[in-house]
């Protein structure tokens, strides 16, 4: 059987704090091979290299959220290269634009992105990237920058996919491709080439059907795997295997 690799979770969010411990130690038993934990503040960005310490099969980008991009301090930029300088941390985010909760002014959002953005370019690091109902401003910025990364819980059309694809990036998809009204999402999982896509939960949010509403974890990713293997044609185990290899290259992650 092949392992399960969850290219973007939040462990540090506080829907674990019951039982988050219980939680990662049985990870292993459950197939989970590796987790990628992206920070979203400061904070959760240290908190992520704590679990990376902790964990071996635990990995961490580190970075600033847009809807975070507020009242940083001066140095924040620094801090986030100073921490990206660990060991297990192996991409800057997740970072980007989100117009939908809007609570930061987007050319706040727009500076600290192209920032980190910046700081991954000099740091040769990927870049995890949010996007929430940003696509026009998000894909003028990517266009201009060209990174090296992963789009998560991709939400635009197939021809953004396309764009996306174009620019040399890979799309990681999560539980709502398993949602009743996913049409969209279907479509753009049959146009994402293999070696470009990439399995996620953003637990504990999204949990796929029949889980969905409920605190999601990486386990889970096995039914939003069988849909996609579904649409694809192929076999769980292949897709397991080729979403893993893909993320191990984009990480530079050896297993
Ligand atoms: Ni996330």
């Amino acid at each position: 059987m092949s392992g399960i690799f969850d290219v973007h979770a939040h462990y540090d969010d506080e829907k674990f704090d019951t039982d988050r411990e219980e939680v990662l130690s049985s990870m292993a038993e459950k197939n989970v091979i590796c987790i990628v934990n992206a920070g979203t503040d400061i904070e959760t960005s240290r908190k992520t290299l704590n679990y990376c310490e902790r964990y071996d099969f635990m990995y961490g980008a580190v970075g600033i959220h847009p809807e975070c991009a507020d009242n940083l301090p001066q140095d924040y930029l620094k801090e986030i290269e100073n921490m990206a300088m660990h060991e297990k941390a192996v991409a800057i985010g997740e970072i980007g634009l989100d117009y939908y909760w809007d609570g930061v002014p987007r050319d706040i959002q727009k500076k600290v992105f192209t920032e980190q953005l910046e700081l991954a370019y000099k740091l040769s690091m990927p870049v995890v990237i949010h996007d929430r109902d940003a696509h026009g401003d998000t894909m003028e910025i990517l266009r201009k920058y060209k990174p090296k990364g992963i789009m998560h819980c991709f939400s635009g059309s197939v021809e953004m996919c396309r764009e996306i694809v174009n620019l040399g990036m890979s799309i990681s998809l999560g539980g709502v491709v398993t949602f009743k009204n996913a049409r969209h999402s279907v479509e753009v999982a049959k146009y994402i080439p293999l070696d470009r896509l990439m399995l996620e939960t953003d637990a504990p949010y999204l949990a796929p059907v029949p889980f969905r509403g409920k605190r999601c974890d990486s386990s889970m990713i096995m039914m939003t795997a069988e849909r996609i293997a579904e649409i694809k044609g192929i076999s769980v185990e292949e897709l397991l295997k080729i979403t893993a290899e893909n993320a191990c290259r984009m990480y530079g992650i050896v297993l």
